[in-house]
């Protein structure tokens, strides 16, 4: 199978890094496509150029690097924390689950910066109501996107499920309408870290499921192939970064290869998407990263996979975005 696939009537998946990059640069005129119009409705999905760069804008300046520096000692004590509640919950238990953990921490972190209070919940070691519906309503944001319409129509049905979901989506939307309230009032490790980042990243970055977007009008000549205009073209950064053109040992994790990489390599790594519509939290997504990794080797030389963790827990499931099949990730600390 080549790197260009017809997956649907009107639907091609493309995975060479030039047709990648001109499709993710909205400025070339491919646009995201109504598939974001059923990812909720958060920024990810805006698909109005002027609503999407005037929210862009807004968020862009507590996520810049200049304000990160004044935040980073509230990230190390967070992080600090979820040190701490590692160490407890293994010598309580035998294990931690630092997938529970970082999930907390990373949401207590967005938490105080968006809303300027953390929710507290690696202190509490669970969830709350925002964290539950968020999770549950990505799982329910994917089946949303294959199921539609059903899902859609399902709401208007007298089904207590249907009305359930309807009413988490609705308050998602409420969660995100309040941090933007409060940002508008507030308006106003070295190398070799950055190595294991890079692979993690490529190998397991966050949202490396497949993104939507239409040719232009004109339509697009790629490859051997005319795409006329409106012709829906996917690219996922999953597909990508496993090339073996690109990357040796595609499958293997091996972070000395980004001690010297190619051209070809730099072009093809995508984690975060591509400009204009890269991931606006790039920034303090590295300094999690940075502190996160750092602060947990230092405090847990030595830690091992817990034996109860089955290899299939750890299976990955990309529904748009990525998670552990079991939900969880056990370690021996
Ligand atoms: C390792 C962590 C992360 C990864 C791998 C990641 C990845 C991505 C990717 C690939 C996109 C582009 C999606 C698309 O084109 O449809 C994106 C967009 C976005 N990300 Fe992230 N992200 C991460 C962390 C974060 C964090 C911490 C935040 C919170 C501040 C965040 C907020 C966003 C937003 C709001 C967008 C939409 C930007 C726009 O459309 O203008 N991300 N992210």
């Amino acid at each position: 199978m080549g790197p260009i696939v017809r997956v649907g009537p009107r639907e091609i998946a493309v995975n060479t890094s030039e047709g990648v990059k001109t499709i993710q640069k909205v400025q070339r005129g491919f646009a995201k496509s109504e598939w974001y119009d059923k990812t909720g409705p958060g920024l990810i999905g805006m698909r109005d150029r002027e609503k999407h760069s005037h929210r862009r804008r807004l968020l862009a300046h507590p996520l810049s690097n200049t304000a990160l520096q004044d935040f980073e000692p509230l990230v190390q004590a967070m992080v600090d924390l979820a040190m701490e509640k590692i160490r407890h919950e293994s010598r309580r238990l035998g294990h931690a689950d630092v997938y529970k953990w970082f999930g907390l921490m990373a949401t207590d972190i967005i938490g105080d910066l968006t809303f300027g209070s953390s929710f507290r919940m690696l202190e509490q070691g669970r969830g709350n109501q925002y964290t539950d519906d968020l999770q549950s309503t990505l799982h329910q944001v994917h089946m949303r996107i294959v199921l539609y319409p059903l899902l859609d129509i399902l709401a208007y049905l007298p089904l207590k499920q249907a009305r359930e979901v309807g009413e988490k989506f609705k308050r998602i939307g409420g969660y995100g309408k309040e941090s933007m309230k409060r940002l508008k009032h507030a308006q106003a490790t070295g190398a070799l870290l950055l190595l294991y980042s890079s692979e993690a990243l490529r190998l397991y970055g966050t949202a490396s499921g497949s993104h939507h977007c239409s040719v232009p009008a004109g339509g697009w000549q790629i490859e051997d192939y005319y795409l006329p205009p409106s012709t829906v073209v996917t690219s996922q950064a999953y597909s990508l970064h496993r090339r073996p053109e690109t990357f040796e040992e595609p499958f293997s994790f091996k972070p000395e290869r980004w001690l010297d990489p190619t051209a070809e390599m730099q072009m093809a790594f995508i984690p975060f998407g591509e400009r204009p519509r890269i991931c606006i939290g790039i920034n303090l997504a590295y300094v999690e990263l940075r502190l996160t990794t750092a602060a947990f080797f230092r405090a847990f030389k030595g830690a091992v996979v817990d034996p109860a963790l089955a290899d299939d827990d750890m299976h990955l499931e990309n529904y748009t975005l990525i998670s552990p099949k079991g939900r969880k990730c056990l370690v021996q600390v």
